[in-house]
Order: structure tokens, then sequence, then C-alpha cells
């Protein structure tokens, strides 16, 4: 049987589907947006990038409201009894940083394309229009607007670096120093298993 659901030793299959799933879009969306705002906006590519930029945002976005909900019906697994207050404060903290990322990020990037005075369409896959959102006005002008929400994604685009390196620093430690299975319960749902045997 599929061991879907978490349980508090462990992480169901939908959970560490949506971990490595949605952390790949992110490296990869990190990535292609840091490349794209370095192109020649008239190269002949660069349009077309950009609308995969978008549009898988906005497969991001949609996950990441799964993601929670499926978060909020299921079981959180505890952490090791042996973890000190301030590493949990920290584990919280960086999980909560990484969630707020996960919708801060393409919101973000909807607003900026929103604001922009080129108007530019954001047609996903070149199948499904998004609407334009409307900004706030004390954001000024829409070419201010534009430029401050572009501020705004990239300064979100360095929090989600510093919270991603601090997040792999913390795995590799629990893997190789603290050698318990909070590694092992992003990977496999043996741990989350185990729970299962002990209650029955
Ligand atoms: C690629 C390397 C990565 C590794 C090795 C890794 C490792 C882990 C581990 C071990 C956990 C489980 C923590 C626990 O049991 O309490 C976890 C949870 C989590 N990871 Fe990652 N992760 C990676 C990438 C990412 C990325 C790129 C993101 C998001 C941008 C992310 C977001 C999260 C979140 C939000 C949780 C908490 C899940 C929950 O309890 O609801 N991870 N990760
Ligand atoms: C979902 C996660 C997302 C991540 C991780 C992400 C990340 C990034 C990064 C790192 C950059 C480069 C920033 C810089 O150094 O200037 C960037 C640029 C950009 N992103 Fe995103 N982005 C996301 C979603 C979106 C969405 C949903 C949209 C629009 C609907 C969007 C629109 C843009 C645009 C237009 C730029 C180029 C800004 C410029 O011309 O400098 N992004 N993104």
């Amino acid at each position: 049987m599929m061991q879907l659901r978490n349980t508090s030793t462990g992480y169901g299959n939908v959970a560490i589907a949506f971990h490595w799933t949605m952390a790949a879009l992110m490296i990869g969306m990190f990535a292609v947006g840091k490349y794209m705002s370095g192109l020649d906006p008239t190269a002949p590519d660069t349009f077309a990038i950009y609308q995969w930029h978008k549009s898988f945002g906005f497969v991001v976005l949609a996950l990441a409201a799964l993601r929670l909900l499926w978060r909020a019906v299921n079981p959180s697994p505890a952490l090791p009894a042996s973890m000190p207050t301030y590493q949990r404060i920290a584990s919280h903290l960086g999980h909560a940083g990484l969630y707020f990322v996960l919708f801060a990020l393409p919101i973000s990037g909807w607003l900026m394309v929103s604001a922009s005075p080129w108007g530019i369409p954001t047609v996903l896959f070149n199948v499904i229009p998004v609407p334009h959102l409307p900004v706030p006005e004390v954001l000024g002008t829409n070419a201010e607007a534009e430029e401050f929400l572009k501020e705004v994604h990239e300064l979100l685009g360095f929090v989600l670096l510093a919270l991603f390196v601090a997040h792999v620093a913390a795995a590799l430690k629990h893997h190789f120093i603290n050698r318990d299975t909070v590694m092992k319960r992003i990977v496999s749902t043996a741990p989350a298993r185990v729970d299962t045997v002990q209650e029955t």
C-alpha cells in the first residue's frame, strides 16, 4: 500500500512529491529568472523565455496553494526529541519562510507584469489567459510600480537563496552529524510507516 498521508514520524508520498516537484521548479525558476533578466529584450527568444518563466511561476503558485491545503489536513512529523529549542524555532521559521516565498515570488511577479506599461498579456503555456492584477495606486505610475515590483521580486529571490542554503545545510547536518531521520523522511516513506507499526 502507498503511504499517502503523513504520520507523526514522517512524510507520505503526497508531501514528498510536492516537496521535490516544487524544489526542482523553484531552482529552475531562480536560474531562468537570473538568466533571462540579462538577455537583450529584443533578441528573438527572449519573449518566449519570459513566457515560460511566467507560466511555470503560475504552476508554482497553484501547487503552493494545494500543498498548504494538504499540509493543513495532515499531521506534521515531529522533530527529533533531542533537538534544542532554538533549532526547533529556526526550523519552523525557515519552513514558514520557504512557504512565504513559494507564494510571494509568483505573486510579486504577477503584480510586476500587471503594472508594466507594455501591458503584455500573460497566456499560460500559450493556452490559459491570466488577467492582470489591480496594482495599488500608492506605487505610483505604471512605470514606477513596475520598477518597484521588479526590485521586490529580485529581493525575494535573494531571500529564497538564503533560506535554501540554510535549509540544505540543516538537512545535511541532520543526516551526517545528528544521524536522525529528518533527511530520510523527505526522501522515503519508511520513517512515516514506523508510526503505523507502533500504533497497531
Ligand atoms: C534541494 C535540496 C533540498 C533538500 C536536501 C531539502 C530537504 C528537506 C528536508 C530534509 C525536509 C524535512 C524537514 C523535516 O522533516 O522537518 C524539508 C522540508 C521542507 N522543504 Fe526542503 N529540501 C530541499 C529543497 C527545498 C526547496 C528548493 C524548497 C522551497 C523553495 C523547500 C521547501 C521545504 C519546505 C516548505 C519544507 C517543510 C515541509 C512541511 O513540513 O510542510 N525545500 N526539506
Ligand atoms: C514562482 C517562482 C518564481 C521565482 C523563483 C522567480 C525568480 C526570479 C528571479 C531570480 C528573477 C531575476 C531577478 C533579477 O535578478 O533581476 C526573476 C525575474 C523575473 N520574473 Fe520571476 N520568479 C518566479 C515567478 C514569476 C512569475 C509568476 C512572474 C510573472 C507572472 C515572474 C516574472 C518575472 C519577470 C518579468 C522577471 C524579469 C525582471 C527583469 O526584467 O529584470 N516571475 N524571477
